[in-house]
């Protein structure tokens, strides 16, 4: 049985010098070289036996869209007037409403919160960014490691899927953003991981349930949020195809986990901890605070304490949490995985709706061809 240590690094899951001592020392580096294990499998069985994959990749053929011409590229953003217009129309305070005094915030005026909230934009989209090239490369290894033809087929779909995201996140930071941040080093550690794996189905488990789980619930945090139309309907396409792609994880997973002992389950739970929290951790934002040169480790214990940040913070594992319920793996082996999401704060999303079937209601690209159809 693995030690905190061994999965993540330190005994304490919140200690906050070892999460911090965590940075991305390599900001300037054009390639990152991964090592990938596993095996390229052919098959030769290509009977369609599993139809309820069938029936996504039939989805996804159809719902492709055109990053280039389906978006409202030509929408003016004003970074400065969306972060007014955002807190305006969430109820939301400007700076934090906590004491300041003493803290590195104490001379922070109106001036210094609002280009918090355009850098805080910048380094929200680069990650979207950066995990969608994750994504990207997770999903052409699947084609190759994954052994069944309908696995290998839907797979395919999801790499021009998630081509496109990149695509249209570094369109939107180049045209409507005013800077790039480098790949949080919290991100690039779990992605490493993902890919180093030689399992097959690790790659499935770290990216279509942790990380694409996580994405589909920030996207759907800040498309409810944002005032901003192009990010708006960007969002809304990207998220209808990240809920398919947290199914194919989930369909595939559930038929696979049958076959694994419960030291392999076990495997598996670790490895859905170890993912949760390198991706909590990313969302302290340590690059940020470095940009404006604050002690980065008082500026993060101060945010913290910020209600709102600790509700957002437990959103982003509300599709987690109950796929890891569907899956089996928050139960398995004397409920480990529940005992760690309980000590993460967490576990109140185990019965919200999983992702098995979300993906239907999530069709934005039919409905809006349904209505432009309708409107001809
Ligand atoms: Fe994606
Ligand atoms: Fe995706």
């Amino acid at each position: 049985m693995a030690s905190n240590l061994e999965m993540i690094g330190r005994d304490d899951v919140d200690d906050l010098e070892a999460i911090l001592a965590v940075t991305n020392t390599d900001a300037d580096e054009i390639a990152h070289n991964v090592t990938s294990h596993g095996d390229a499998i052919f098959t030769w069985d290509y009977e369609r036996s599993r139809a309820a994959l069938g029936k996504l990749y039939e989805r996804a053929k159809k719902s492709q869209w055109n990053a280039q011409t389906d978006l409202p590229w030509d929408t003016d953003v004003d970074q400065e007037h969306v972060v007014l217009a955002n807190a305006l129309a969430n109820n939301m305070t400007f700076g934090p409403e906590l004491d300041v005094a003493g803290t590195p915030f104490a001379n922070w005026g109106d001036k210094e919160w609002l280009e918090f909230g355009v850098q805080s934009q910048n380094w929200t989209l680069s990650q979207f960014l950066h995990g969608e090239q994750g994504a990207l490369i997770c999903t052409a290894k699947v084609v190759e490691t994954v052994p069944w033809i309908d696995a290998k087929y839907y797979a395919a779909t999801q790499v021009m899927d998630e081509a496109r995201h990149v695509e249209v996140f570094a369109k939107y930071l180049d045209e409507k953003l005013s800077g790039h941040y480098p790949i949080n080093a919290h991100l690039r550690l779990l992605l490493d991981d993902i890919i180093n794996d030689s399992r097959w189905d690790m790659t499935y488990l770290g990216m279509q349930i942790m990380v694409e789980g996580l994405a589909l619930a920030a996207f759907g945090f800040i498309q409810q949020m944002t005032t901003e139309p192009l990010l708006k309907q960007l969002l809304r396409y990207v998220m209808a195809d990240e809920a398919r792609h947290v199914a194919f994880g989930v369909l595939s997973l559930q038929e696979y986990y049958q076959e694994l002992n419960a030291s392999e389950i076990r495997e598996r739970q670790e490895f859905a901890f170890e993912a949760a929290v390198r991706m909590r951790d990313r969302f302290l934002q340590q690059e940020v605070w470095d940009h404006f040169g604050i002690d980065v480790k008082e500026a993060v214990k101060i945010v913290m304490q910020a209600p709102e940040r600790k509700t957002f913070q437990a959103l982003l594992f509300s599709k987690i949490v109950p796929n890891c319920k569907k899956l089996g793996l928050l139960d398995a082996g004397d409920g480990w995985l529940r005992e760690r999401f309980t000590e993460l704060g967490v576990i109140q999303f185990e019965d919200w709706v999983d992702t098995g079937e979300e993906y239907a209601s999530l069709d934005e690209v039919a409905k809006d061809r349904e209505a432009a159809a309708a409107t001809a």
